[in-house]
């Protein structure tokens, strides 16, 4: 299969290490992935023999891919002349504007390629008109990695768990946030806690997007549209970030047998994200940056999944499974 990945930052580069480093089990298990361009800002790499630890290492560097050395093209050049099956669209995502993934994917659909991305925004912004471009260019669209990170939950929901009526979805979907309240607990002040989830890389590169709630609920609109049908934007959230919880909140709270969680939910159509006080014993109260999510469904009853919701190689495993997911498809098409 030939990808293309669009944005070379974390994710992009988490993607390319994880495609190095399995080529073999790869090989022999699902056949070849081969990344035949990169583009990032500066320009891009094109050609059916990248090197990707070269590549890696040249951006970790310089911040550049063009000093691998590569040309002088935009993404967008690149995803309508380059031949491929697959693009991987992996850019800052943006929660304003969607862009310049929106554009990235939608001519991705155009050119004939189908498209992998990890990127909450034009999702969160836009869910109707790309799954409906998807439809019309006949092409493949999966984002596993844009909510829950490595933790399984839109292909859990739509696969393993179909037939079943999802009737609510409850979790916590943001490491940051979950991170802080956890060291608040301990007793660490707010602001030493935002500096250490920044130092950890799970932080969006403008943490007030975690902070206030808005990654989160970017988050639930894109469960409930993938998930439960529904046709929800960002603006349809009640949202209410983790700003004003206190340390000596967290310490009346788990006093009284509970603590306080960041928490997305899915109830009865409305979308909400707020703090919460939620039991000590309960399996919402994971640590540190894991993730959790409650399903209740009609028939399976209560599922319950926890796992790791952020950092490279964690979100690396939600694209390679969508890439394996799609490669399969392919080849029984065919
Ligand atoms: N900033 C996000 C988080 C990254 O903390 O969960 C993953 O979407």
């Amino acid at each position: 299969m030939r990808i293309i990945i669009i944005g070379f930052g974390v994710i992009g580069r988490g993607l390319a290490k994880v495609l190095y480093k399995k080529r073999e089990f790869l090989r022999k298990n699902y056949g070849d992935f081969n990344v035949v361009a990169i583009a990032d800002r500066s320009g891009a790499i094109i050609g059916e023999d990248i090197d990707l630890k070269r590549a890696i290492e040249v951006k970790e560097k310089s911040g550049k891919i063009i000093n691998y050395p590569g040309i002088e093209k935009s993404s967008l050049e690149v995803i309508k002349d380059v031949d491929a099956d697959v693009v991987v669209e992996v850019t800052p995502s943006n929660l304003d504007t969607g862009e310049p993934a929106r554009t990235h994917i939608i001519e991705s659909f155009k050119h004939g390629k189908h498209v992998v991305t990890a990127n909450k925004g034009p999702l969160a912004l836009y869910f109707k008109e790309l799954m409906e471009t998807a439809k019309r260019y006949n092409k493949i669209f999966k984002f596993e990695a844009s909510v829950g990170g490595a933790m399984p939950i839109i292909n859990l929901a739509k696969e393993t768990l179909a037939g079943n009526k999802i009737i609510s979805i409850r979790g916590i979907l943001n490491g940051t946030t979950n991170y802080i309240l956890t060291k608040m607990e301990e007793g660490l002040d707010f602001e030493t806690v935002l500096k250490e989830a920044k130092e950890l890389g799970i932080a969006e590169t403008n943490p007030y997007q975690d902070i206030s709630g808005l990654d989160t609920a970017a988050k639930i609109v894109i469960l409930a549209n993938a998930i439960m049908g529904l046709n929800k934007t960002i603006k349809d959230v009640k949202v209410r970030g983790i700003e004003k919880i206190t340390p000596e909140a967290l310490f009346l709270a788990n006093k009284r047998g509970y603590t306080i969680k960041l928490i997305g939910e899915i109830v009865n159509g409305y979308l909400i994200v707020e703090p919460k006080l939620i039991p000590i014993n309960s399996p919402l109260n994971v640590k540190g940056t894991l993730n959790v999510a409650m399903f209740e469904t009609d028939l399976a009853k209560e599922v319950v999944v926890v796992g790791r919701g952020a950092g490279a190689e964690e979100t690396a495993s939600a694209i390679l499974s969508d890439l394996i997911s799609i490669k399969k498809m392919i080849e029984n098409e065919s």
